[in-house]
């Protein structure tokens, strides 16, 4: 018999979750029983995303969060026990692109930007979730990589050099944690059907999906459905690797 409610109680939050992927899997967390702590920069998304999780019966709550801010990480995080217990679950999602520029033309303060948000957002998270969850006795945490880590990606040079980082600390931290009973990953999607993408210039990923061999971009619903694997003890022996579901673009 398979358990309807298999991550019944265990607190998560989710970064980014006013959108997208985040989104996504705020509201797959919580069907499958989990209370989640639904944080966003964008305030309103993450309520209306917190609401619709209530009207279906499900437990969240939401939160302004600005992912650059230590602080404010640091009080999210002590604040997801509000939820009922201690952090079991966290997804990082949080990230933006930056402009579409070629290293030689790229803006510093952009590059900043980017590395600020999709680099030193997870490493906030992770310093924080990281203790958080070893006080509750274990946990998973998922960090949201991407293909532009594995091939690079023209004109997305800020975004991938942040997302080899996120392989990087992803790795560090289930070598540091794994004996804590903690597993941490990593996603790496391809094109995802999201307003991140859909707020590209016209042209940016034009020819992108003839590279992909299924032909179409995936839905977020469908990351997150990898992405609520991953955290539940049905993965139990993973940590520490790259799952990227890329309709098999990077197949060789
Ligand atoms: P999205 O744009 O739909 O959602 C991203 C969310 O992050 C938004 O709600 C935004 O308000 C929030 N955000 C931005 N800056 C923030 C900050 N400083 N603090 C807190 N929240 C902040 O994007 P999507 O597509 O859902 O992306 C989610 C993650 O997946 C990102 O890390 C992205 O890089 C990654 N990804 C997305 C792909 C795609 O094709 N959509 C492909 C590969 C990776």
């Amino acid at each position: 018999m398979t358990d309807d409610f298999p991550l019944r109680d265990r607190v998560s939050m989710v970064t980014g979750a006013a959108s997208g992927i985040g989104a996504a899997c705020a509201r797959l967390l919580a069907a499958r029983g989990a209370p989640v702590l639904v944080t966003d920069l964008d305030e309103e998304g993450a309520a209306e995303v917190a609401a619709e999780i209530t009207a279906a019966g499900g437990r969240a709550r939401a939160r302004r969060l600005d992912v650059t801010d230590p602080g404010a990480m640091e009080k999210a995080v002590s604040e997801a026990t509000d939820l009922g217990g201690e952090l079991r679950i966290a997804v990082n999602s949080a990230g933006i692109n930056g402009p579409l520029k070629p290293l030689g033309a790229y803006p510093v303060t952009d590059f900043d930007n980017v590395i600020g948000v999709n680099l030193h957002g997870v490493f906030h998270a992770l310093r924080h979730q990281l203790p958080a969850m070893v006080a509750a006795g274990g946990g998973a945490i998922v960090n949201l990589a991407s293909i532009a880590a594995h091939s690079g990606f023209r004109d997305h040079g800020a975004y991938a050099a942040a997302k080899q980082g996120v392989l990087a600390l992803t790795r560090t931290a289930a070598r540091e944690y794994g004996g804590s009973g903690i597993r941490v990953l990593s996603v790496s999607p391809g094109l995802v059907d999201t307003p991140l993408v859909a707020a590209l210039p016209p042209g940016a990923t034009d020819g992108l999906l003839d590279a992909v061999p299924l032909r179409r971009p995936a839905q977020p619903e469908e990351v997150a459905r990898l992405i609520g694997f991953l955290v539940s003890d049905d993965a139990a022996y993973l940590t520490g690797g790259d799952h990227v579901i890329d309709g098999g673009y990077l197949a060789k």
